[in-house]
């Protein structure tokens, strides 16, 4: 059966959503994103992700195509529509159809699409048995706070992983790691601090990092936010990285090296049980 996808204003068969070919999203990349997690019917995170597509559009001067509450009911149909119980929502905005110009069409009408992807969540194999990273230089562009779907660097920062047998990548910039592909990178220290980069443009401001951060704060772990460099990642004690669509995923390899016994560390394992219980009290 296929998929029911939302399509500016429509509820359609996925096979019938159809954009222009002069769409700036597929023309310019000229969109932003964002992928939200659902669990029980319910969606996580739902205030974060609706205010971070506000701060990305408002980034790009790009008009918004309906109010926060008509997109909270957009997810909630999609999943009554698909049943979807566990997966993610993907959404993305582009500045609409225009003839090809680089420069900003006057009149151009937003286009917003989203469609469900159905996937198990919260008993993963990136769960039970750990991610393998490796190091790539971060050769994005300098606004990665803004969500938006160029995405081809990190997309090929993780077919290098997979050349070499491994699951991600996390990216390096001046001799430091900013991010995953697709997350946000910690460390845990042999004295038990956790390590995660400071947030700037250089790097994605995720709500699953706001969340986990708040979370281990009050489990009384101790938090440093600055970069860190792959060899301190290799002494580490422990390392995860966390999104939307990972929630915390133990890593277990960085760059050949295995931190521990290569098993997920207790302090990932405590932090990905305490944000799932907690998220999904505040989830809708
Ligand atoms: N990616 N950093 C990058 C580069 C990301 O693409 C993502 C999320 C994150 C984590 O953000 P959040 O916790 O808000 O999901 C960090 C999504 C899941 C994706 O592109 O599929």
């Amino acid at each position: 059966m296929s998929r029911i996808v939302y399509l500016n204003g429509d509820y359609v068969a996925e096979e019938d959503a159809k954009i222009s070919v002069f769409d700036r999203g597929f023309l310019f990349a000229d969109g932003v994103y964002e992928v939200t997690s659902v669990i029980d019917h319910k969606i996580l995170e739902w205030d974060g992700h609706c205010a971070r597509l506000r701060r990305s559009l408002g980034e790009l001067q790009m008009d918004s195509p309906a109010t926060d509450a008509e997109l909270l009911e957009i997810h909630r149909e999609l999943v009554r529509r698909n049943d979807l119980e566990e997966g993610v929502i993907y959404l993305q905005v582009t500045r609409g159809a225009a003839d090809r110009d680089f420069a900003f069409p006057e009149d151009a009408t937003p286009t917003l699409v989203l469609f469900t992807q159905a996937k198990a969540l919260v008993d993963t194999s990136a769960a039970n048995a750990g991610l393998k990273v490796i190091s790539v230089p971060d050769i994005r562009w300098g606004r990665r706070d803004i969500k938006t779907v160029q995405l081809l660097a990190p997309s090929l920062g993780k077919m290098a992983a997979k050349a070499q047998g491994c699951d991600d990548a996390w990216m390096v910039e001046d001799g430091f790691v900013t991010e995953g592909t697709s997350n946000n990178a910690y460390i845990v220290t042999q004295n038990g601090t956790l390590v995660t980069r400071q947030l700037s443009t250089a790097l994605l401001h995720g709500i699953t990092r706001a969340s986990v951060l708040k979370m281990a704060a009050e489990a009384q772990i101790k938090i440093e936010e600055r970069p860190f460099t792959i060899e301190e990642a290799k002494q580490a004690a422990e390392a995860f990285v966390t999104a939307a669509s990972t929630f915390v995923a133990p890593v277990v390899e960085i760059d050949g090296q295995m931190l521990g016994d290569g098993t997920p560390g207790p302090i990932s394992k405590r932090l990905r049980e305490i944000y799932i219980s907690e998220s999904r009290k505040t989830a809708v």
